[in-house]
């Protein structure tokens, strides 16, 4: 009764902001991301029948109090599923930084999803895995498939899934992680998200999205780099405007984000085809295809003291069962 899963964190060129349902996770909008490689959360699940309650630990930091609640209440809906009462032992380890705007939730929850069903030997599809995570994070349904996935809005729990476009293979992406703080961000996305309807600028994003969700499909059925990489950066400055117009204001940059956004447009006239995208908090995902990455890595390093370090992810794998427990 004991399994562990391997997740990918995420990063998303069309960005989930604003739920239309909160307890169920449903979002307000469709969004696509890539996995990557080198960010990702290995857990183990162990249900055990003389436990007296959940234990539930991150080996490499502390959980809060409110995290482990979380974390409990996605045990709840899998034990639920399964028809099962007994409580687990479950600890989880991530290669990045919780809550500096990695998405740390998005593996977290994913892999989690994907032990705690192994664990009780409970067969789901990939798209029931999806809808759990999703339960838990949203978009921890998205690390469920494989390499560039889409999150489909949905109607109802069941379907709004997540399903992979393209396999990790399909495209030799990178994104550069700058992270520019590693400390956990002021406010979570749960909460930030809550307040995104209180935004003037919400219904122009999601009138416009339909057509940028098209257009980016588009690029990335034509290999068109550059239309990629600009419907990212749009994406990328909607979501925020819309966080930074909401009530109250939502500011997850820093003066060193600005500047490597400021940076990259001077790097495009350079010659350089790089982009960048920004999720809830101040690190900066740099993207660029691999055959880019040495150049990007150049410039970067020539702004060395931006940042305290740069993880360099390809597309990857979506969650998946791992034989070496953490425990
Ligand atoms: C800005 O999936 O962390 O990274 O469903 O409340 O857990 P909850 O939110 P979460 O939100 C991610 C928001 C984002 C954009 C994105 O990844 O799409």
């Amino acid at each position: 009764m004991k399994a562990t899963a391997h997740a990918p964190a995420n990063i998303a060129f069309i960005k989930y902001w604003g739920k239309a349902d909160e307890a169920l996770r449903l979002p307000l909008n469709a969004s696509i991301s890539m996995n990557l490689s080198e960010m990702y959360t290995v857990t183990t699940v162990e249900f055990i029948p003389d436990l007296a309650h959940d234990e539930v630990r991150l080996l490499d930091g502390d959980f809060s109090k409110q995290e482990i609640e979380r974390v409990i209440k996605s045990l709840n809906v899998v034990r639920n599923k399964a028809n099962v009462k007994y409580f687990s032992r479950v600890a989880t380890q991530n290669t990045f930084p919780k809550g500096a705007g990695a998405a740390a939730s998005a593996s977290g929850f994913a892999a989690l999803t994907v032990a705690a069903f192994a664990a009780l030997e409970v067969k789901l599809t990939e798209k029931e895995l999806a809808v759990f995570a999703r339960m838990g994070s949203g978009s921890a349904c998205r690390s469920i498939p494989d390499g560039l996935v889409e999150w489909v809005d949905g109607q109802t729990s069941d379907d709004s899934y997540a399903y992979s476009l393209y396999p990790p293979s399909y495209w030799d992406l990178r994104d550069l992680l700058v992270v520019v703080d590693s400390g956990m961000k002021k406010v979570s996305t749960t909460e930030g998200m809550k307040a995104a309807r209180t935004s003037p600028m919400l219904s122009a994003r999601l009138a416009a999205l339909p057509a940028r969700i098209a257009y980016l499909k588009e690029a990335m059925k034509r290999k068109n780099f550059q239309q990629l990489g600009e419907i990212i950066e749009e994406e990328c400055l909607d979501m925020h405007r819309v966080m930074q117009t909401q009530t109250p204001p939502l500011f997850y940059w820093n003066d060193t984000t600005k500047k490597i956004m400021d940076a990259v447009g001077g790097w495009r006239k350079d010659g350089i085809p790089v982009y960048f995208t920004i999720d809830a908090g101040p690190n900066v995902h740099l993207i660029c295809e691999g055959k880019d990455e040495e150049k990007v890595m150049k410039v970067l390093q020539s702004r060395i003291w931006l940042c305290q370090k740069i993880i360099v992810n390809k597309p990857s794998d979506g969650a998946h069962l791992v034989s070496t427990h953490l425990f």
